[in-house]
């Protein structure tokens, strides 16, 4: 009597699944923008840039105005676009058309299908939870091939709000039946990473353009990659 029973420690890094950002992570952003670059001019990266950045501002904002100013992401994509067309005064709507259609069908990084492919024979799920729509997941993923090799495409629109908000993180959870502690979130995007982090995810931050450290993932001890080719390596 006196000593308490401690259940047995679960091996810490057990991984069961490996729950993955989309845009940015995944799916090159860069990518719509860079098959039209001709038509955009020099002026190209920069505009990419910019409608990457306020379409997440509007995801953002939409979330804190609360649940009536909720539309999804489709909608902040396009209303993104059009502020940075008329930024760069762009009025050629058959290029803005064509933008949008591309954003549709992005390319997927190239170490993609063979990442997931190496997860997949070590018996690891894979997962996507994204601000993405279902349909622009489905859409992306299938243009891009990587379609079969993702177990589940999890959209917050199930949760009616975006990243970073906690209950998009909680999702994964109910719909792998897994607690965070058991996937590992990965993500281009330090804000959304450090966000799994606090929601007790395991973490890994991709870094492809050497960015400094945000957050304190490094203090955190989240591991930073340069592109996705290795990250079987680090799941056990
Ligand atoms: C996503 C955005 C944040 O896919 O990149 O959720």
């Amino acid at each position: 009597m006196g000593e308490r029973w401690e259940p047995p420690a679960a091996p810490e890094r057990a991984i069961e699944a490996v729950v993955f950002d989309a845009y940015g992570t995944l799916l090159d952003v860069h990518s719509a923008v860079l098959r039209h670059a001709v038509r955009l001019g020099p002026e190209a990266a920069a505009f990419s840039q910019e409608w990457r950045v306020k379409q997440l501002e509007y995801s953002w904002v939409r979330s804190l105005t609360g649940p009536s100013r909720h539309q999804d992401f489709w909608a902040c994509t396009v209303e993104a676009l059009r502020f940075v067309c008329a930024r760069y005064s762009l009025r050629d709507a058959s290029l803005i058309q064509d933008l949008l259609d591309a954003y549709r069908r992005l390319d997927a990084y190239p170490e993609v299908p063979a990442m997931l492919r190496a997860l997949k024979a070590k018996g690891t799920r894979t997962a996507i939870l994204s601000n993405g729509t279902p349909m622009m997941l489905v859409e992306a993923t299938t243009a891009s091939g990587i379609a079969t090799l993702l177990d589940a495409l999890l959209s917050v629109e199930a949760v009616g709000i975006f990243k970073p908000d906690p209950r998009v993180y909680a999702l994964a959870e109910h719909r792998l039946g897994l607690p965070a502690a058991r996937m590992m979130f990965v993500s281009a995007n330090a804000w959304d990473t450090q966000a799994a982090l606090a929601a007790g995810y395991q973490a890994i931050r991709i870094n492809r353009n050497n960015a400094p450290d945000e957050y304190g993932l490094e203090a955190a001890g989240v591991p930073s990659l340069t592109d996705l080719s290795s990250l079987p390596d680090l799941v056990s």
